[in-house]
């Protein structure tokens, strides 16, 4: 049995924006050519989106979680042979099977045999993914883990649907994480009721070689925002208990980048001032589970993360899921 390790520590990130940058304006001229009415103003007053990225039609999640890994990889300065688990949070895998991660296991071209699996928990999925990650290293199953979160969200909206094709974009992001002695991933809560699946939901399943059900995003989404406004901010405190932390220890919050207003409501909630939030949701839009570790990549790159300092992440989506870490970065 291998030794159980004293934390897991963020040693590298990474991220990655398919070229295509659609504005609002782009989306909306796209959409009345079909006869669907938006507008820049009614997008930007109710979720603070201005423009999302979506990948082109032969770019696959795992292309895109390739770049991303590869940028994490060459940031953390590691040999990709060294890396023994591979989890990729998605809900928009490129097959039913074999998982993204195998995919991108193999296009990383790592031969070592590692472990790799997917995590389907929609927007929560890179807090479960981080939350796994952590899990086994600490138990001294594995010793360094590429955990990305990576998705082609656009190949599931119905663009005919105005009230959920505005809000969603395509991205990855990803980050090593290395067994270490001093302090990383904190703590971790994670939770899901299943009671609440209709409000987000993709219905569709293969069977008998047919799509049965629709195979889009469907989204009540008054009900899901009165949702995550209350499961965020549960979940934020009781990771900050677990940590032995207070909302004032935190430097950064990252939560899952929806919606700018539930976001600022959560802060609101926590006490944590808005110029302590990393804000990506402006040109992303909602990435998923692409979004934390994007908006992550962004803020350690442009200088504004710096070691040592404590991280908050938390998501929240389809499933119902959510969930939070605590990391010193
Ligand atoms: C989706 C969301 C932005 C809609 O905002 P809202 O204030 O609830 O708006 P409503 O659904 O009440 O719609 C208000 C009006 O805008 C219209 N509308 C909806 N989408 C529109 C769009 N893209 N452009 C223009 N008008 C739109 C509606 O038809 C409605 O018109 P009506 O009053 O004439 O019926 C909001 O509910 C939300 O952010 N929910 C959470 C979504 C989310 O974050 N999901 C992911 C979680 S992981």
């Amino acid at each position: 049995m291998a030794q159980s390790n004293l934390y897991s520590r963020v040693i590298g990130t990474g991220s990655y924006l398919p070229a295509d940058r659609v504005t609002n304006q782009d989306l909306a001229d796209r959409l009345a050519r079909q006869g669907v009415e938006t507008s820049d103003e009614w997008i930007v007053a109710r979720t603070g989106i201005h423009a999302r990225h979506f990948a082109a039609p032969d770019q696959t999640t795992s292309e895109l979680a390739l770049h991303a890994s590869r940028q994490a990889i060459e940031a953390a300065g590691i040999d990709p042979e060294s890396i023994d688990l591979i989890i990729v949070a998605t809900s928009t895998p490129d097959f039913v099977f074999p998982s993204t991660a195998c995919l991108l296991q193999n296009k990383l071209g790592i031969k070592n045999g590692g472990a790799a699996f997917d995590i389907q928990a929609v927007c929560s999925g890179f807090a479960y993914a981080v939350a796994t990650a952590d899990s086994f290293i600490r138990g001294g199953m594995n010793r360094t883990a590429l955990v990305v979160g990576a998705e082609t969200f656009s190949r599931i909206l119905d663009f005919n649907d105005r009230t959920t094709c505005v809000l969603f974009g395509d991205g990855a992001g990803a980050v090593i994480l290395q067994a270490s002695d001093e302090p990383g991933v904190l703590s971790s809560a994670l939770h899901a009721d299943g009671s609440h699946s209709s409000i987000l939901c993709t219905p569709g399943n293969v069977n008998k070689g047919v799509i049965e059900g629709s195979a889009f995003l469907h989204m009540d989404g008054q009900a899901v925002f009165k949702l995550a406004v209350k499961v965020l901010e549960k979940v934020a405190v009781e990771a900050l208990e677990k940590a032995r932390l207070t909302a004032g220890d935190i430097d950064w919050l990252i939560p899952h980048q929806a919606n700018i207003r539930i976001m600022e409501s959560t802060a609101k909630k926590l006490h944590v001032p808005l110029e302590r939030m990393v804000v990506t949701v402006g040109e992303h839009g909602n990435t998923s589970a692409a979004s934390i570790p994007l908006a992550l990549d962004v803020a350690v790159r442009d200088g504004r993360i710096k070691r040592g300092q404590h991280v908050l992440i938390e998501g929240v989506g389809g499933g119902f899921t959510w969930g939070a870490s605590v990391i010193r970065y």
